[in-house]
């Protein structure tokens, strides 16, 4: 077994006599914006992602709203995160979330008002916290202005030019202009009917018939983007996540797929696929960029990009393209130190590659939550479980999987994204009643898919009420009874909650020198014996996780800096034994 690299001071702490040093489980609203004053706070913040239907109901009619966040503000603060990202707030038809959008420059009614959106922006500031807010590029709502005058125009019109509208095959255009499946399932083509009312040509949605896909190649439609985007910016949104990245430009030829089945939310592998991740993408961010780079600071910009491998995804990250992508190759990592090892160092060697960090992620509002996907030991080899998985789930494995897996996000050079709930331990809700059910997908699919509301269900605050706190009133989406036990008010009272441990590894991942940004060689892979993933960075901080099924013994010489101490064994031990699914951080003190 290997010993710990070369010998450094101990850190200041708190030492118990045991040489034990016990972090601090207390946390104040922040004063300090730890992930940095300057202009590249962005390469090392764990920013914190605001499903805003779900997060917290300020007028009482079961959606949360932004009101609720902004009477949360402190308590996302006290939990020690840098920047939050708010899921689309425009106004919409909800028919996918949000993400439909009819207006891009205000805010739905059912959340609240622009002057609303503005409180909460300064007020967020004020408590050093950044707001990333998402724009979605790649469609429209079919309510969207433009879309409606698209309908009423004429084929060949410049207002059909901005979308991509197409006649049909076949005598009578009466098929489709290509085979492109839909996302959320079905053709990606709807007919309309024109304005003399007869059946007239195609529309272009991958998604849902209600998000219509904008023409990339009009330069109507990259003028008005970049002019929504100085709308927010101009308020002070410090920049944006940016939906389907990898969708906005199609070969305009249009071909046909053949029999490629896409996942949703999933990755193609396929080269030279028609209308994923095409080279012309780039150009539309390096004019995003100049844009950004227009503001002091710099306003940024995170892609959603599902693409296959960490090189395409390197390549939205070069220095005059965007600042950050997600980083979803944990999220298809199975619980293996092989996979998640390799996983970490070929992420780190791509974004390393153009200068760029990476943005680590265990869930968002797309995928089955991670306590979940932890939990399932019988998951087929090779499947994530993102989507649909049946099989069974052990919630204590999940929950300390997921314990151990965030302090190796933390601490791996670059930033975070947690989704709101993971901090509580929250787990998919896997039996919503069918007719509850809102995600297109379930429609979509012929009910043969349920989509992603299970990761959308609202937060429990308190132990008791309707909604368990969400609101007053009963919440959009029907809450566990079990989630009384999860509720914020309770794991506050308990130091060994979920709520608790990630506030102390937040806390620490601050007070401990040499976290947050990096480089690959920044952290020093260790090895530790095949189960485990261990890294060391400079100064003697080291990172060790079980991923086996015994527990492993460690080397001597540390300072216990963050654990999970039901997990562990006794404290101060030497040599301190790892448990199974577990992780510490270490000072080595040899
Ligand atoms: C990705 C978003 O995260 C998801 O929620 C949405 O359904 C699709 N993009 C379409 O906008």
């Amino acid at each position: 077994m290997a010993t710990y690299a070369s010998p450094v001071p101990a850190p200041s702490g708190t030492t118990t006599p045991s040489g034990t040093t016990t972090p601090s489980v207390t946390a104040t609203p922040s004063a300090t914006t730890p992930a940095g004053d300057g202009p590249a706070w962005w390469r090392s913040a764990v920013t914190y992602q605001l499903y805003i239907r779900s997060f917290a109901d300020g007028n009482g009619d079961g959606l949360g709203d932004v009101a609720g966040i902004r009477s949360r503000l402190p308590y996302l603060a006290a939990l020690g995160v840098d920047a939050l990202w708010i899921n689309p707030w425009y106004p919409s038809p909800q028919a996918d979330g949000g993400y439909d959008v009819a207006d891009y420059r205000d805010i739905d009614p059912a959340f609240g008002t622009l002057a609303e959106a503005q409180a909460l922006l300064d007020e967020a500031h004020a408590l050093g916290l950044r707001v990333l807010l998402d724009i979605v590029p790649n469609h429209t709502s079919d309510e969207h202005a433009w879309f409606r005058a698209a309908l009423a125009a004429a084929p060949g019109s410049p207002e059909r030019e901005r979308y991509v509208f197409r006649p049909g095959h076949g005598p009578d255009g009466a098929s489709p202009p290509n085979d492109w499946r839909a996302v959320f399932g079905g053709p990606a083509w709807q007919r309309v009917t024109e304005p003399d009312g007869r059946p007239g040509e195609w529309y272009l949605h991958l998604f849902d018939p209600k998000q219509p896909d904008l023409n990339w190649e009009n330069p109507q439609v990259r003028a008005e983007f970049l002019d929504i985007l100085r709308f927010w910016f101009d308020r002070g949104a410090d920049g944006f996540r940016i939906d389907v990245a990898h969708g906005l430009i199609k070969d305009p030829a249009l071909p046909d797929l053949g029999d490629d089945v896409e996942e949703i939310l999933g990755t193609t592998t396929r080269e030279g696929h028609p209308h994923w991740d095409l080279p012309g993408v780039h150009e539309v961010y390096r004019e995003w960029r100049a844009l950004a780079d227009t503001y002091d600071p710099p306003k940024v910009f995170v892609a959603e990009a599902w693409v296959a491998s960490a090189a395409r995804l390197a390549a939205y990250l070069r220095p005059d393209e965007l600042h950050t992508a997600f980083d979803f190759d944990f999220v298809r990592a199975s619980w293996d130190a092989t996979q998640l090892r390799a996983t970490a160092a070929a992420s780190l060697a791509a974004h390393d590659s153009v200068g760029a960090p990476v943005m680590w992620v265990l869930s968002n509002h797309d995928i089955t939550r991670h306590v979940t996907r932890l939990g399932r030991l019988e998951q087929a080899p090779g499947d994530p479980g993102l989507h649909g998985s049946t099989s069974p789930v052990d919630l204590q494995v999940g929950r300390r999987r997921a314990r151990a897996l965030l302090l190796l996000e933390l601490a791996l050079p670059g930033g975070v994204y947690l989704y709101q709930g993971e901090e509580l331990g929250l787990e998919e809700v896997e039996d919503l009643p069918d007719d509850l059910l809102q995600d297109p997908t379930w429609e979509r699919s012929g009910h043969t898919e349920r989509g992603r509301d299970g990761c959308r269900v609202p937060l429990p605050w308190t132990a008791s009420g309707l909604s368990l706190g969400f609101g007053t009133a009963p919440a959009w989406l029907p809450q566990p009874t079990a989630w009384a036990d999860l509720a914020v008010d309770r794991q506050e009272e308990d130091p060994s909650s979920m709520l608790a441990y990630y506030r102390r590894a937040l806390r620490l991942r601050r007070d401990v020198p040499g976290l947050g940004a990096g480089d690959a060689t920044s952290a020093q892979w260790l090895d530790l014996g095949p189960d485990v993933v261990a890294f060391r960075r400079e100064p003697g901080f080291v990172c060790v996780l079980n991923a086996g099924t015994a527990p492993v013994a460690l080397p001597a010489g540390h300072v216990l800096l963050a654990s999970d101490p039901a997990l562990d064994g006794a404290p101060g031990e030497e040599p301190l034994i790892l448990a199974a699914d577990a992780a510490v951080w270490l000072h080595v003190v040899d």
